[in-house]
């Protein structure tokens, strides 16, 4: 009896001190691998995605799967509801969920890319507005936000997407500044590529896009570049790693770049001037 009350004490001691995270877009990539690490880690993990068949390793290791769309109010609000029911609070949000649709400015439907708007930058603002007031009741927690390399630059035929993730940027700092008296963090993490099923996406999002006949060239010459990226693309522990710590740090880094690629970007664009960026983008990109 005395022994059982002892275990009960250490067992729920346990749960208050576990540390609460929800993952968006956890069903693949860098959501699926930060997942896995903080529940090794000793976190109480809840990924949340459409796919919930594709997080069955994360709740064989012991995290939790919610079956998410971003996009849609009732199905956020329901998994945050569950997480909270649950655990009773949540210590930090990583907002990972997002894709890539690219297309030409002067040819692309702007339906098709409302979506993505919808995913990118709508999906992280919708999930935070739902976590944030248990974050500012607790007065503590850390949100981490993805964005990439082009959420500092932009280059032709990424506008859409570069767009999305420049969005994702300046949504981030102004959270930041709004939050940070609640004790709230607000991080970014801004990749370069790395394999994940990113690239599949973009690829698939490419089907049945017509650019147009004079845009079609830069496509050509673009996709085996872009297959071959991602051919060559390290795995994503370096991202997760930085996650990890943007979560872990009583005062993360507001942003961090990850991969030499971006790192290397965004110090090039910030050295040299729009139209010299322009040309060495449009020739690594094979768009000359
Ligand atoms: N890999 C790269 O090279 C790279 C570089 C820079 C930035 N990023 C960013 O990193 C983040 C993660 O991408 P990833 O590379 O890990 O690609 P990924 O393997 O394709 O993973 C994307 C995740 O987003 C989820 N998602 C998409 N739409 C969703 C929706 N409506 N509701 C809920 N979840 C949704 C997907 O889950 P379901 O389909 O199951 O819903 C999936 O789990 C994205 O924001 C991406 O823009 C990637």
């Amino acid at each position: 009896m005395l022994l059982s009350g002892t275990l009960k004490y250490y067992l729920n001691q346990e749960k208050v001190m576990k540390k609460v995270v929800l993952i968006t877009g956890a069903s693949s990539g860098f959501g699926k691998f930060t997942a896995l690490e903080l529940i090794k880690k000793g976190y109480e993990v809840y990924g949340a995605a459409r796919r919930v068949e594709q997080m069955q390793e994360l709740v064989d290791k012991g995290g939790h799967a919610i079956q998410m769309d971003v996009t849609n109010d009732t199905s956020v609000k329901a998994g945050i509801g569950q997480l909270i029911d649950e655990q009773g609070k949540i210590d930090a949000l990583v907002n990972n969920a997002g894709f890539g649709s690219y297309g030409f400015i002067e040819t692309t439907d702007i339906d098709h890319m409302k979506r993505m708007y919808d995913v990118n930058v709508w999906g992280l603002v919708r999930v935070s507005q739902h976590v944030l007031p248990y974050m500012r009741k607790q007065g503590h927690g850390s949100i981490v936000n993805i964005s990439s390399i082009v959420g500092k630059v932009s280059t032709a035929f990424l506008g859409f997407y570069a767009s999305s993730k420049h969005a994702v940027e300046a949504i981030s700092d102004a959270l930041r500044q709004e939050v940070g008296r609640f004790g709230i963090n607000v991080s970014i993490v801004e990749p370069g590529a790395f394999s994940t099923g990113f690239d599949d996406v973009v690829l698939k999002e490419l089907e049945g896009v017509n650019p147009g006949e004079a845009y079609q060239p830069i496509v050509d010459s673009f996709i085996p570049f872009f297959k071959n990226m991602y051919a060559k693309a390290p795995t994503p522990e370096p991202v997760v790693k930085a996650i990890v710590k943007a979560i872990e740090r009583r005062k993360p880094k507001t942003r961090q770049a990850v991969g030499s690629d971006a790192k290397g970007g965004i110090f090039m664009k910030g050295l040299l001037g729009d139209r010299t960026f322009d040309n060495i983008m449009l020739g690594q990109m094979k768009m000359k």
